[in-house]
C-alpha cells in the first residue's frame, strides 16, 4: 500500500467537477483516506511549491493556486503514486493520453485541473504540509 496527495485545482472547483474527478479516481481504485476542501494563501502556495521558485511561471502558478479554492486528498492503494499520475495524463493537457483526467477537463499547462505527487519523498512533504495524523483515516 501506497499513499499520494491530490489537489483538485481551482480551475476544476470553479467548474464544480471535484465529484467526476473523484468519481474517476475511485473507478480506478483508489481510496480516499483524507480530504479537505480550502483556498490557500499566498504564502502556502509559495510553500507548496518551494522546489519551482525560480521557474518563470511561480509567479503565475502561485496566483492561479490562490484564485479560488481547491480539494487536497490523501490517495491509497497499490503504486499509488504512479497510478494517480497515470489517471491524472501528462501535465499539460495537449499531450495527455485519452481517458485521463487532464484530458478531460484540463483548461491549460497551468490550469490543468489536478496535481498529485511525483515521487515518495515529495509526497511525504505534501501530505504532511496540508493534512495532520487526525486528519488522516484508515
Ligand atoms: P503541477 O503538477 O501542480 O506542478 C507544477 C505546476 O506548475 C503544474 O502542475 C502546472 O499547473 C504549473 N505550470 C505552469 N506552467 C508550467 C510549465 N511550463 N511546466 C510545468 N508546469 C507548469
Amino acid at each position: 500500500m501506497e499513499r499520494t496527495f491530490s489537489i483538485i485545482k481551482p480551475d476544476a472547483v470553479a467548474r464544480n467537477l471535484q465529484g467526476e474527478i473523484l468519481a474517476m479516481i475511485q473507478a480506478a481504485g483508489l481510496r480516499i483516506v483524507a480530504m479537505k476542501q480550502i483556498r490557500m494563501t499566498r504564502a502556502q502556495a509559495e510553500g507548496f511549491y518551494a522546489v519551482h521558485r525560480e521557474k518563470p511561471f511561480f509567479n503565475s502558478l502561485t496566483e492561479y493556486m490562490t484564485s479560488g479554492p481547491v480539494v487536497c486528498s490523501i490517495l491509497e492503494g497499490d503504486d499509488a503514486i504512479r497510478r494517480y499520475r497515470e489517471i491524472m495524463g501528462a501535465t499539460n493537457p495537449a499531450n495527455a493520453a485519452e481517458g485521463t483526467i487532464r484530458k478531460k477537463y484540463a483548461q491549460s499547462i497551468e490550469a490543468n485541473s489536478v496535481h498529485g505527487s511525483d515521487a515518495p519523498e515529495t509526497a511525504a512533504f505534501e501530505m504532511g504540509y496540508f493534512f495532520n495524523a487526525l486528519e488522516i483515516t484508515g
